[in-house]
Parts: C-alpha cells; sequence; structure tokens
C-alpha cells in the first residue's frame, strides 16, 4: 500500500539513460502482463522500442504529420516524444474473435497492462510514463511503423527510464467526492 499511495509517473522527457536492459526488462514485462483478463483471451501483446526502432518512429512521424494537417508545434512534440527517448514500449490492443466476452473488456485488460507495466517499471526504481499523442491514432503510422494488424490498436507507449527528479505533485481525486456508499 505505501507504493500505491505513493506512486507517479516520471514525465517521459527527464528520463535519461541508463535504461533497463532486456534482462532487467523481461520480469518487468512478466509482471505487467499479470492482469485480470475475462476469458484468459491476452488481447494485447507489447513492442519493445529500442534506441533505433525510436529514431525509425521520429522520421515517420514527421512524414505522416503532412498528410494529416498536424499543427506545427503538435509536429514537433509527437517527433520529439519518439527521437529524445532511449525505450519505450507499445502496449498494444490485439482483440480476440469471441462471442462471449465483449471487446471492450478486452479493451479494459489492455489498459491494465499499461498501468501494471508503469508500476513494474516504477516498483523496480525506474521513471516511467505512459503516453498517446496523435501518431499513436494514425493507421498509417501503426501498419508502417509497428506492423500493427488492421484490428489492433496503440494504447498506449510506456517509456521507461532512469529517473532524474521528483516532479510537483499533481493533484489527486478528493476521494469523498467520487465514492459513493450504496447500504440498501
Ligand atoms: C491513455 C493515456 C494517454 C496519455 N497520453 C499522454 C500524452 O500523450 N501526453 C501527455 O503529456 N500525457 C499523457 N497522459 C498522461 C500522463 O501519463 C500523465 O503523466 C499521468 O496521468 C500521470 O499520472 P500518475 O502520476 O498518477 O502516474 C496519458 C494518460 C493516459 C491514461
Amino acid at each position: 500500500m505505501a507504493f500505491l499511495l505513493s506512486r507517479r509517473s516520471r514525465p517521459a522527457k527527464t528520463l535519461k539513460l541508463p535504461v533497463p536492459s532486456r534482462a532487467q526488462l523481461m520480469p518487468i514485462l512478466t509482471a505487467a502482463a499479470r492482469i485480470p483478463d475475462h476469458g484468459k483471451l491476452e488481447p494485447w501483446r507489447f513492442i519493445v522500442l529500442e534506441s533505433t526502432a525510436l529514431d525509425r518512429l521520429a522520421a515517420l512521424a514527421a512524414v505522416r504529420a503532412a498528410p494529416l494537417n498536424i499543427a506545427p508545434e503538435k509536429i514537433a512534440k509527437g517527433v520529439a516524444q519518439f527521437a529524445d527517448a532511449d525505450l519505450a514500449v507499445a502496449v498494444i490492443a490485439s482483440p480476440k474473435p469471441s462471442e462471449k466476452i465483449p471487446a471492450i473488456e478486452q479493451t479494459y485488460s489492455a489498459g491494465a497492462a499499461c498501468l501494471s507495466l508503469i508500476n513494474a517499471a516504477l516498483a523496480s526504481g525506474w521513471g516511467a510514463n505512459w503516453l498517446t499523442g496523435w501518431a499513436a491514432y494514425d493507421r498509417e503510422f501503426m501498419r508502417r511503423g509497428l506492423g500493427l494488424e488492421a484490428d489492433e490498436s496503440i494504447v498506449g507507449f510506456i517509456h521507461i527510464g532512469t529517473q532524474t527528479g521528483t516532479p510537483p505533485e499533481r493533484p489527486r481525486p478528493d476521494i469523498d467526492a467520487k465514492v459513493t456508499w450504496m447500504t440498501q
């Protein structure tokens, strides 16, 4: 509970080298995959983006910005998200055909994988941050950049690296206002 009550992301742009090695990342990914999954469909997968891949995605984001009519400041941010990163894990929603499990429940499970991955990275002493950005919603970027199938989507890029500081705490929900106690 002490970890969960104090956990917080670290902004991706503040993350530096070193990043976890493959050997260090595997237990983090294993923990991330330990999540509720109705029907045991495993409707998600991880794509680990190492430095060269991130550079390639930065270049692709710059190319895709033109046909998408992205505003200049948004282009720079979308490109820098990859160009400035040293390691990120793309969490991919990969729905499975099922008569029993609704698609949205599969998406929830993929979202759970994102938080679980952040928490596993934080609990291991790394900084981590969940980003999406406009490129995450571009079908061409998904296909050319990550090789996604037509029914797959990007739930998040989880940036992981060495934390360089503690950002100021952001306001947290007023839990009393968010909780309803139903007694009958
Ligand atoms: C689905 C999703 C997408 C997000 N995408 C972005 C993003 O593209 N850019 C950004 O600055 N923050 C984004 N955020 C917010 C960051 O992850 C933010 O740092 C986070 O809410 C901090 O929360 P924490 O300190 O409780 O971990 C996103 C959050 C979620 C849940």
